[in-house]
């Protein structure tokens, strides 16, 4: 195996060979602190804010693929084969403004300004790939951007007005396409690189196998993929992460595969990647992860990460687990397949042995009679984090129940089915006499716990109107409910 000892990455034009960088070093700090690239903005420093916001370039095969991902929480070693694109970075033909920045002038999209780089380069993204946005398009793109002082409205109709300032065939990263395609492939050698050493060591696999044998050799390595959980340990916890396995460069660990009866996500799929495939299938999926952080986030962030970080409000596992989905973990060569519910133990205490890794998640697609549906209840619509999530999965023939398969969040220590309530289903009429008689179970499944998003009565209340709100969307019959205090949003 050929061990490089260094990242190559481009930043902007320059191309970047470097062995002096950190496990735990953020791109935020590298551009500011190393590059003196301040137009990137540090706002918040946990992915919420969206002032850091950049474009990371990679080749998705041979297609040439750029994202906006949050340059706080994104380590450098992450962006070994990459391309940077910084604010600096933005031209217009002539060398004045880029459409997407003269948009922003002319519509009197910033005041103080601390926002509005992160604002860009989140709109240049979207234009990039759609050059006529809608307006749900635009709002969807800026769910990870927040402006204290202009307020959104002037920002969305500049998005909306970047086309009348240019088209897409003068935009210079889509003229340079061919020349960065080409100057990235030419990065790409089939090496494994490690960098550093003892504390300071990261690497960076140079296939799934060769993860296989890293983390088999040395299972106290800190695996990281989107590191939109890790990369806050390091902001916001100041945790000691290294050893570091970055692995989300490895194409094969992104393949989504769909067969006849179900949906292989490999574990380093990004929710943005998810979201095209799971959207189209089973659309109450793609809807949820709709809900999951901004742009940004979804763009780095990974299904495998959600499940393997064993967060008792992480949003995938409650709806993977009602589909029925298992996992496949892998050590060395050996790998075997668990019920995903199988997977959490205890609250941060899951079924991964030493050198083991998720690599594939299989989601089983819904029966043809099924009725699924997910529901996230939080605060505020976007980029919040869930205070109860119900999954239903319920098979519903002849207006009897004939199986119910059905997992909450945020009502227990781990992501959890609720049995008891699942009993009192089958094989009754799908109605609201059913539907009442089944809520006293809910306390035989769970004592959820109060903390500062919701307080353990509204969860439980929540919980049970999510159950009333499935039969409501599900055509079950009805009768008047009576509603208390809280309302499932
Ligand atoms: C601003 C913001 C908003 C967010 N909003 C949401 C939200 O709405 N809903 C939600 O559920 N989450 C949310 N999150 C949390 C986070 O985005 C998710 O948990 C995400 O899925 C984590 O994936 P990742 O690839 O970034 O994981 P990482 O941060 O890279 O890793 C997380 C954990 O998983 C381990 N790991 C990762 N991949 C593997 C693997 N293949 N095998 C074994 N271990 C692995 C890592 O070692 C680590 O312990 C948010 C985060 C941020 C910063
Ligand atoms: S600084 Fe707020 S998202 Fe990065
Ligand atoms: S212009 Fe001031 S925060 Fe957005």
């Amino acid at each position: 195996m050929r061990i490089r000892t260094h990242i190559r990455f481009l930043l902007n034009d320059e191309t970047v060979e470097t062995g002096d960088v950190r496990p735990d070093e953020t791109l935020l700090d590298f551009l500011r602190l190393r590059r003196s690239l301040r137009g990137t903005k540090e706002g918040c420093a946990e992915g919420d804010c969206g002032a850091c916001t950049v474009l990371v370039g990679r080749l998705a095969g041979d297609r040439l693929v750029y994202e906006a991902v949050n340059a706080c929480i994104r380590f450098v070693g992450s962006l070994d084969g990459c391309h940077v694109v910084t604010v600096e970075h933005l031209r217009g033909v002539d060398g004045g403004l880029h459409p997407v920045q003269q948009a922003m002038v002319d519509w009197h999209g910033s005041q103080c300004g601390f926002c509005t780089p992160g604002f860009v380069m989140s709109l240049y993204g979207l234009w990039m790939n759609r050059p006529r946005p809608t307006v749900h398009e635009v709002e969807k793109a800026l769910q990870g951007n927040l402006c204290r002082c202009t307020g959104y409205e002037p920002i969305v109709k500049a998005a909306l007005a970047i086309s009348d300032y240019g088209g897409l065939e003068a935009d210079f990263l889509m003229r340079e396409r061919a020349q960065v395609t080409a100057r990235l492939a030419a990065l790409r050698d089939g090496a494994r690189v490690e960098v550093g050493s003892g504390k300071g060591r990261f690497v960076v696999p140079a296939s799934v196998d060769d993860l296989a044998s890293i983390v088999a050799a040395e299972p106290g390595a800190r695996i990281v993929a989107g590191s939109t959980d890790v990369g806050l340990w390091v902001t916001k916890h100041m945790r000691d992460i290294a050893p570091v396995v970055f692995i989300g460069g490895l194409d094969e660990l992104r393949r989504i595969a769909v067969r006849p009866d179900r949906i292989d996500i490999a574990a380093g799929a990004s929710y943005t990647e998810a979201f095209e495939v799971l959207s189209r299938h089973v659309p109450a999926l793609g809807m949820l992860i709709d809900r999951i952080g901004g742009e940004q986030v979804r763009n780095m962030g990974t299904i495998g990460g959600n499940i393997a970080n064993g967060s008792p409000i992480g949003d995938t596992p409650p709806a993977l687990i009602a589909l029925g989905a298992t996992l496949t973990l892998r050590k060395g060569d050996a790998r075997r397949t668990i019920a995903l519910e199988d997977f959490f133990i205890d609250y941060g205490k899951q079924d991964r042995a030493a050198g083991e890794f998720v690599e594939t998640i299989s989601v089983p697609l819904p029966a043809q009679t099924a009725h699924f549906a997910a529901y996230k209840v939080t605060k505020r619509r976007d980029e919040d984090i869930t205070a109860t999530l119900g999954a239903f999965n319920l098979i519903i023939a002849g207006g009897v129940v004939k199986s119910a398969c059905i997992a909450y969040g945020g009502m227990a220590a781990t992501p959890k089915r609720a049995r008891a309530v699942e009993a009192a289903l089958v094989g009754k009429a799908w109605n609201a006499t059913t539907v009442e008689a089944a809520l006293p179970a809910y306390e035989a499944d769970f004592k959820p716990l109060s903390d500062m998003r919701a307080s353990a009565e509204y969860r439980m209340l929540v919980a049970k109107n999510l159950l009333r709100r499935f039969l409501l969307e599900t055509g079950g019959t009805q009768k008047p409910f009576t509603v208390g205090r809280a309302r499932a949003a």
